[in-house]
């Protein structure tokens, strides 16, 4: 009986408060846990958001400055076979798609100023060199293109003095100025000596000077950019992180109708502002764009690394002849028609026209007009850029652009009096920058680290993040 008693006593006494206490601690961790669950999701943005400023000396900057990214750009030339008889006889031109002509690119950011503001202003410097071993044809292929300098010229006397154009076609004349030019590849894109920018710069006032005598699509892209750009860090500020805050120190562009429209606010492609959802409009500012491109959600991508993405791209009416773009047609109506953007006024008043790769998106009679592009398909002419939603970094990207040209007819030179009006394409180039194998497993490390949050991975974030995009 006393025996009894002892156990009972025993029991109660230290084996109860045994179990208390494995039950008190069992309560604590599991309040605990959800205390963390709750406030482990902010914990892990403010983390990332302060990983990401850009701090001059940190890895996230010199990442950012050097870009470890081996970007590509393809080049596709529509070669004119046919302009003798699309002159003479009136049949529709008939084009050759050449290329692709292959440019590996090097991308840095050189003279970066900190601002304090949490702002810092710096220079582009894009390296391009031929890869021949890429390209489907060397770079000196000699191919058939419309002359751009004299049929811009010729097209913006359209509403001058009628002497004024007889002056220019007997000039013309002189300098045996042809409405089609045989260039090489690498003329056509960095540039070759025109006799009328030329004579431009000799006799046309200074305040009027075109900045150049050559003429090239991609003249002056290859080396230091003049333009200032200052960009958000994010120190102040995560939800501008990434965005031109001014462009050569002006915050919107002179040429549109309205402040929205005339907005430099985006990123330049390459890290938006991050916590990304399938709701946002990205925007990416491109000074040849001439206007923010607004990006919208697509669908869900997997790296080949299995970092998840998300596809943005252009909403399908981004170059519609509509309402919402009126705002960029200052002289309109008439407007230029769906899918083309008029960017003559970023252009020295040349009447070149922005779509996307074949037409893509675009009016199928613009297409038509000419022989000899196929009709455009989604997956292979399609603008788009692949985020890692929650640190807003680019980790793919195929920024595809079209280059036409809009002649219009102008019956008192004769060179061009058979010229009918016309968008002429030009060229399609795309911008590729894909993961490095780098690059991968920085992005893989940085979803264990976003996801797990241990001071170990933390550290390996910390190191590994230059090597993301
Ligand atoms: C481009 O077309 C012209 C004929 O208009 C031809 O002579 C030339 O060989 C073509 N270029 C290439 C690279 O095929
Ligand atoms: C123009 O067309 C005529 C008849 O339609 C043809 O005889 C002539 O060869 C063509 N000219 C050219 C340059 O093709
Ligand atoms: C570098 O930036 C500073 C300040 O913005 C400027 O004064 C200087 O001219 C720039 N240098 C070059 C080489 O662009
Ligand atoms: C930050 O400072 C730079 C240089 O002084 C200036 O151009 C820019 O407008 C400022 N930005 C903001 C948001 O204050
Ligand atoms: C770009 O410039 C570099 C050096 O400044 C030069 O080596 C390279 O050939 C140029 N690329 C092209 C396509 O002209
Ligand atoms: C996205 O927008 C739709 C409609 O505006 C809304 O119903 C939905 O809740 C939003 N989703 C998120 C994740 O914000
Ligand atoms: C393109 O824009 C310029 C400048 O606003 C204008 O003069 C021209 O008529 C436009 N072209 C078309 C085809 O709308």
């Amino acid at each position: 009986m006393q025996g009894r008693d002892k156990l009972c006593a025993k029991l109660t006494s230290a084996f109860l408060r045994k179990w208390w206490f494995v039950l008190a601690s069992a309560v604590i961790l599991l309040l605990l846990g959800i205390v963390i669950a709750i406030f482990l999701g902010t914990w892990i943005r403010l983390f990332i958001d302060h990983e990401l400023v850009l701090r001059p000396g940190s890895m996230t900057f010199e990442w950012w400055a050097r870009p470890p990214v081996r970007p590509f750009v393809k080049v596709y030339v529509y070669n004119v076979t046919n302009a003798d008889e699309f002159l003479n006889n009136g049949s529709k031109p008939i084009l050759d798609e050449l290329g692709p002509y292959v440019y590996s690119e090097e991308w840095e950011k050189i003279n970066i100023t900190d601002n304090e503001n949490g702002t810092l202003s710096f220079h582009y410097k894009r390296t391009y060199t031929f890869q021949p071993e890429m390209s489907n044809g060397m770079d000196d292929d000699a191919v058939v293109v419309p002359n751009i300098p004299m049929l811009s010229a010729t097209s913006q006397s359209k509403h001058a003095a009628r002497f004024l154009r007889l002056a220019m076609a007997s000039i013309m004349d002189i300098l045996k100025i042809k409405p089609f030019v045989e260039v090489s590849v690498g003329q056509l894109l960095w540039g070759y000596e025109d006799p009328l920018l030329k004579l431009a710069k000799d006799v046309v006032p200074k305040e009027q000077k075109l900045p150049y005598e050559e003429f090239g699509l991609f003249y002056g892209k290859n080396g230091t950019s003049p333009d200032v750009v200052t960009m958000f860090t994010g120190a102040t500020d995560m939800t501008r992180y990434g965005i031109v805050d001014r462009y050569n120190m002006r915050d919107r562009l002179p040429h549109w109708t309205t402040d929205q429209c005339n907005s430099v606010a985006g990123s330049d492609g390459s890290i938006f502002p991050p916590h990304i959802t399938a709701n946002d409009t990205l925007r990416v500012y491109d000074k040849d764009l001439c206007r923010l491109l607004p990006l919208r959600y697509l669908e869900t991508v997997e790296s080949s690394a299995g970092v998840e993405g998300y596809r943005f791209t252009p909403p399908e009416d981004v170059f519609a002849n509509d309402e919402h773009n009126k705002c960029f047609c200052p002289a309109g109506p008439p407007c230029a028609p769906d899918g083309l953007f008029n960017v003559s006024l970023c252009q020295y008043d040349s009447p070149i026209m922005l779509s996307f790769p074949h037409f893509y998106l675009a009016d199928p009679s613009l297409r038509e007009a000419v022989e000899g592009i196929s009709p455009p398909v989604p997956e292979k002419h399609r603008l788009y850029i692949d985020v890692q939603p929650e640190m807003g970094i680019a980790m793919r990207a195929r920024a595809r652009i079209q280059i036409n040209l809009a002649v219009s007819q102008v019956l008192d030179i004769k060179q061009v009096a058979n010229f009918p009006d016309i968008v002429f394409p030009i060229l399609w180039f795309e911008e590729i920058v894909s993961q490095t194998k780098h690059s991968q497993a920085g992005g893989s490390r940085c979803r264990e680290a976003a996801s797990t949050q241990n001071t170990e991975q933390r550290k390996r974030l910390r190191t590994e993040q230059p090597e993301i995009i």
